[in-house]
């Protein structure tokens, strides 16, 4: 087959590929949509809506000007899921839906384990039972626990230092074992570092419900003066600055790591799970974080150094080599872009999607 003919099968055959997206109305799902829809798959998106608006999806549909199919439904109920699927002939399922919150999960694990593994269960029932066999996970760089150092290779040791990281390292060896006990499964298990930032169109981006408890999210609203200065938790940690230091991510790139793998599983034979980091690789403290946003906003952002918080770790950051390796995928976007686009979202949507 010529280049250009096998070219335009694989653009023929992408095109007419159904994608399940499970959280899709959510902060990361919502910019998956957008890209797979631009990338020209087709998606429908199962969401119950219990940390999102429906109206982020409006706002993809405006931006990429493709519609989606939204389903207002809850994944744990395994016969209307196993419905969706056959009905719109899905062939990949990327499995967002789930509970995120640390401090929750302490206070109410049983909500977590039932939503978070409950859900998973259900739904990667329903797959089987429709023959539905190749998953994208979002799993999390909380699954090395307390990292004994960085750059955190996807080698290194796990540990769950909270049921939301339970949740997630049950979810792993889930997908794990079902991979090993069928061979015609195709999984890619996909370790976060920090997201942040939103579509640089300010249209779509993250919405906490609440005071976040993240702090790029705390930063943007302090910018605002929606809240009134940010606590630094520890500048005593062994870091440079004695501050925090994480591996941030614009969230384009972090989407843009899923069609990643997304096409590296749909040119795989079964039998195939993989699992990948997806970080930048460079690690930013609290302070070069809140100098950089003053700097791209040019505005001051108030705060204060507090005490540390508990089971905060001094320092944690990707080897992202493997993603490129595999996926030759790379994080595009600096902090600067990030700084400069999450304030962008906050500055159009002072309320959130509200
Ligand atoms: P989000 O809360 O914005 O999105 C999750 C979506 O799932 C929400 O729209 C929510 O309504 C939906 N949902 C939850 N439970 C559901 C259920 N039982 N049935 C149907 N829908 C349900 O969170 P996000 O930041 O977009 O995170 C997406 C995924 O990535 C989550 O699994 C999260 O654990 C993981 N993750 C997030 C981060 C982060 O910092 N944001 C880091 C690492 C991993
Ligand atoms: C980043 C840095 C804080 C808030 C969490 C989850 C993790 C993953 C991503 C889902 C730290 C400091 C924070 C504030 C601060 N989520 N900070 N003042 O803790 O690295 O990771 O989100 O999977 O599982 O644990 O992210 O944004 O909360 O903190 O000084 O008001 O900012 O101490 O150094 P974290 P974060």
């Amino acid at each position: 087959m010529s280049n250009i003919l096998f070219f335009l099968v694989n653009v023929e055959r992408m095109s007419k590929h159904q994608v399940l997206v499970t959280g899709g109305a959510g902060y990361i799902g919502s910019h998956a949509c957008l890209q797979l829809l631009k990338e020209g798959f087709e998606v429908v998106v199962i969401d119950n809506l219990t940390n999102s608006s429906k109206i982020s999806l409006q706002r993809v549909e405006e931006l990429v000007d493709r519609r989606l199919v939204f389903v207002e439904e809850d994944i744990r109920n395994e016969k209307e899921v196993e419905k969706i699927i056959r009905f719109h002939n899905i062939g990949s399922v990327i499995h967002f839906a789930g509970l995120k919150a640390v401090g929750e999960s302490v206070e109410y694990p049983l909500e977590y384990y039932e939503n978070n593994v409950g859900g998973a269960l259900s739904l990667f029932k329903a797959m089987k039972n429709c023959g539905i066999k190749n998953l994208i996970f979002s799993s999390s760089a909380t699954v090395y626990g307390i990292p004994e150092k960085s750059p955190i290779t996807e080698n290194s040791s796990l540990s769950a230092v909270n049921p939301y990281g339970s949740t997630k390292l049950s979810i792993e060896k889930i997908i794990q074992d079902i991979v090993n006990s069928d061979n015609q499964w195709r999984s890619a298990i996909l370790r976060y570092f920090n997201p942040v930032g939103a579509h640089p169109s300010g249209k779509i981006g993250e919405d906490p419900k609440d005071i976040p408890n993240n702090l790029m999210p705390y930063i943007t609203q302090v910018a605002m003066r929606k809240l009134e200065k940010l606590s630094v938790y520890g500048d005593d940690y062994d870091t440079p600055d004695g501050t925090g230091v994480r591996d941030y991510i614009h969230v384009m790139d972090l989407v843009d790591g899923h069609i990643a793998a997304l096409h590296y599983l749909l040119n795989q034979p079964p039998k195939n799970n993989v699992i990948v980091n997806l970080g930048t690789g460079i690690g930013c403290s609290v302070l070069e974080l809140i100098k950089t946003f003053e700097k791209i906003n040019n505005i001051e952002v108030p705060y204060e150094i507090a005490e540390r918080r508990a089971g905060d770790v001094a320092s944690c950051y990707a080897d992202a080599s493997y993603a490129y390796e595999l996926l030759n995928w790379s994080a595009k976007r600096d902090i600067s872009q990030m700084c400069k686009d999450s304030f962008e979202w906050q500055t159009k949507n002072p309320n959130g999607f509200e």
